[in-house]
C-alpha cells in the first residue's frame, strides 16, 4: 500500500513539474521530452588533432537560432553533468541539424571529453540559443569576419547564413590558426572563397604568419565580427578604434576574462549555502568555484557572466563582481555565482 502511495506521489509530483516528467521520460528514451531540449549526435568527425566536429539533431522544442549565437551543451563526464557554451557553425537557415566544432584544451574537462569520447548516438542536453553576437535584421552590405582558432564557429555561421541568403555585398573572412593541419574548415572555406563576393584568407601563426596588424584590413567594412583569443580581439579593437570605426565592430571571447583582484582582507568570513546547509571558509574565489569545491553542483554554463544559468539569490552579505570590481550588499538580490566573490560573511540560497 505504501509503495502504491509513493508511486502516486511521484506521478503527482511529475505532473506538477515538467522537468520531473522529463526525468521519467528519459528512462524510456532520452529524446522524448516534454520541455527539455536535447539533441542526438548523428555524425562525428575528428578533422584535426585538437578538434571534434559533430552534428546534433535537436528535439522539437528547439526554436532555432540567429547566426553567431551560442547554445549551452551539457554532457555527463564521469557521472556528473557539465555544461559549456558552444556556438553552432551552421547557417541559421539550417535548424534541423546543428553542427558544432569543439577545440580541446589540454586541461579542459568538457572539450577533451568530447574530443576523445563523443560518438554518434550520444544524447546531449541543449538550451535555447542566446547571445548578441549576431547580424542585424537589416544586413549590412560589406562585412568583415575575423577569427582565431575555435572562434571560427560563430563567424562561419554568419558566413554560411549570408551565403544561404544570396547576400550580394562583400564578405571578407580572415582566419588565424596554428598551421594548415589545425584548420577544420579549410576545404569548405576555400570553396566559399571562390564566390565572387567572398574573400577568405588564412594566417598560419606557427608557420611564419604574423599576428593581426592594421595592414590586414584594407577597409573596415560596414560591420565586422571578431571572435578568438583575447590578444587577437585587443589588436582588432585597437585597429577599429584608431581608424574611427569602433562602433562598427562586434567582438566575442570564448575564454573567461581576467578577474579583478579583491581588496586586502576581503577573503575572510564564511560562505553559507542555506538550502543545502553546506558552508565554506571564504577563500576569495568566485562563489561558483567555492560551491563546487564544497561538493555542490549549482547550475552553470559559460562561467563568465554571459548565460545567467548560475543565477541564485544572495540572501545576505556583500559580494564583488569580479569583472567590474563593483561591490553590492542589497539583501535578497539575484547574483551570478560565476562572476561574484564573497566579501566577508555571505549567505546564498542554494
Ligand atoms: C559564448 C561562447 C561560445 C563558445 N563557443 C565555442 C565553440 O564553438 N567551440 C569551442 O571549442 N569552444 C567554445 N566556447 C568555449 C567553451 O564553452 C569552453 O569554455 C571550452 O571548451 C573549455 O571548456 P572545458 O570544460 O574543456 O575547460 P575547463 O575545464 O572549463 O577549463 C580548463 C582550463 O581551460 C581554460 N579555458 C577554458 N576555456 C578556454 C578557452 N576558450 N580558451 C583557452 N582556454 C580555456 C580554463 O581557463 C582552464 O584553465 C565558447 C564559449 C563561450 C562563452
Ligand atoms: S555560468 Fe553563465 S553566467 Fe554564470
Amino acid at each position: 500500500m505504501s509503495r502504491l502511495k509513493n508511486l502516486a506521489g511521484s506521478v503527482i509530483q511529475a505532473a506538477l513539474s515538467p522537468h520531473a516528467v522529463d526525468r521519467y521520460l528519459e528512462l524510456v528514451d532520452p529524446m522524448v521530452t516534454w520541455t527539455d531540449i536535447r539533441g542526438r549526435v548523428v555524425s562525428v568527425e575528428r578533422r584535426t588533432d585538437r578538434t571534434v566536429t559533430f552534428t546534433v539533431v535537436p528535439t522539437r522544442q528547439f526554436e532555432g537560432f540567429e547566426a553567431g549565437q551560442f547554445i549551452q551543451v551539457s554532457v555527463v563526464v564521469a557521472g556528473v553533468r557539465h555544461t559549456r557554451c558552444f556556438s553552432p557553425a551552421t547557417s541559421a537557415h539550417q535548424r534541423s541539424a546543428l553542427e558544432f566544432t569543439v577545440t580541446s584544451h589540454d586541461d579542459g574537462l568538457v572539450s577533451k571529453h568530447l574530443r576523445d569520447h563523443l560518438r554518434a548516438g550520444d544524447v546531449l542536453g541543449l538550451t535555447p540559443a542566446a547571445g548578441t553576437f549576431t547580424l542585424p535584421q537589416q544586413r549590412p552590405r560589406d562585412i568583415r569576419l575575423i577569427s582565431g582558432g575555435s572562434g571560427i564557429t560563430p563567424v562561419l555561421s554568419i558566413l554560411r547564413t549570408l551565403v544561404d541568403e544570396d547576400h550580394t555585398g562583400t564578405v571578407e573572412l580572415l582566419h588565424f590558426c596554428r598551421d594548415e593541419s589545425d584548420n577544420p574548415y579549410r576545404s569548405e572555406l576555400e570553396q566559399l572563397g571562390r564566390r565572387s563576393n567572398v574573400a577568405v584568407r588564412y594566417v598560419y601563426t606557427r608557420s611564419g604568419g604574423a599576428h593581426f596588424g592594421p595592414a590586414d584590413l584594407e577597409s573596415l567594412g560596414d560591420l565586422a565580427f571578431a571572435c578568438g583569443p583575447a590578444s587577437l580581439l585587443a589588436a582588432v579593437s585597437d585597429c577599429y578604434a584608431d581608424r574611427g570605426g569602433a562602433d562598427r565592430l562586434r567582438i566575442e571571447e570564448f575564454r573567461p576574462p581576467a578577474l579583478t583582484a579583491g581588496a586586502d582582507g576581503e577573503a575572510t568570513g564564511t560562505l553559507t549555502f542555506s538550502e543545502t546547509g553546506a558552508s565554506a571558509e571564504n577563500d576569495g574565489r568566485t562563489i561558483l568555484d567555492q560551491a563546487e569545491s564544497a561538493g555542490l553542483l549549482p547550475e552553470s554554463g559559460c562561467r563568465m557572466g554571459i548565460c545567467f544559468s548560475c543565477t541564485a539569490v544572495r540572501t545576505s552579505g556583500c559580494t564583488r563582481n569580479v569583472l567590474t570590481g563593483d561591490t553590492d550588499s542589497t539583501p535578497d538580490q539575484h547574483i551570478q555565482l560565476c562572476i561574484s566573490a564573497p566579501v566577508g560573511d555571505v549567505e546564498i540560497a542554494i
